[in-house]
């Protein structure tokens, strides 16, 4: 990607650093923070060796095809409040592939972006963390702008999808927009205003979906989303139960 395209197109000056090749932009940043960066830095790269998702999971990073970049801020917030920039950031991203693109994104509780009906970014937050609040974050986020040569792998094809045919020229106006997207809505994290857009994006609210637990999983109805950003579901029995990222996923 072209870094001088996408400081062009940025609201705020912020240092970049653009490669072809990497193995995970996130670890590209969890050296340059522990090397003692106290600066705000974009990572960008056409490819990724060994790009990591969610869970253990290993995120398809070919070249050229999508947008693989990790942020690293150092925010002034409780870990608590950490949670939020997780979900806050798929708004971002969500606005930016609409702003750019025109094509409507929702978002999947907590952090997945789809369109017609296939997961087309997600993304992953890591930091380090003291009783007191954050000392860094990296948020990375990857976003499959078009299809890749020869389609995506066997284990993600029935999943994976891209925002569009021929949308790689736009990385770089994606990737500015949602870091300005992020920007903008992080310096109002503390008063929640994300949550009103997530909400709206969520396709899923008022719906039937599998909740799976570490102990089995249950059917419930999606109701809400709190200021918390925790998913509210009611099961069959009729009872409310507020759930929280971490150890829980849902099916719908
Ligand atoms: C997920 O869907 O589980 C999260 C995927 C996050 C992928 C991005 S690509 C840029 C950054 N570097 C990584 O190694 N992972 C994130």
């Amino acid at each position: 990607m072209n870094a001088e395209k996408i400081r062009l197109s940025l609201d705020k000056e912020i240092k970049i650093i653009a490669v072809k090749e990497t193995s995970s932009t996130n670890d590209e940043l969890k050296r340059l923070a522990l090397s003692g960066e106290r600066d705000t830095v974009l990572f960008v790269a056409d490819s990724q060796t060994a790009g990591r998702g969610r869970k253990g999971r290993s995120f398809f990073s070919p070249d050229g095809t999508g947008i693989y970049m990790s942020l690293l801020i150092h925010p002034d917030l409780t870990p608590e409040e950490c949670t939020l920039i997780t979900p806050l950031c798929a708004v971002a991203a969500a606005e930016a592939i609409e702003g750019v693109t025109g094509i409507k994104a929702g978002i999947k509780w907590v952090n997945d972006i789809f369109i017609g009906g296939k997961k087309v970014a997600g993304i992953l937050t890591e930091g380090s963390f003291t009783r007191k609040g954050a000392d860094y974050v990296i948020v990375g986020i990857g976003i499959n702008l078009s299809r890749p040569e020869g389609g995506f792998p066997e284990e993600i094809r029935e999943t994976a999808g891209a925002v569009a045919e021929n949308a790689s020229e736009l990385r770089e106006a994606v990737a500015a927009e949602t870091v300005n997207r992020f920007m903008h809505h992080l310096k109002d994290i503390k008063s929640r205003k994300f949550i009103r857009p997530y909400r709206e994006r969520l396709f899923f609210l008022g719906k039937e979906i599998t909740v799976i637990t570490a102990d089995g999983s249950y059917r419930a109805t999606a109701e809400d989303i709190d200021s918390d950003c925790r998913l509210t579901v009611r099961t069959r029995s009729g009872e409310i139960k507020a759930l929280g990222s971490g150890e829980i996923s849902v099916k719908i």
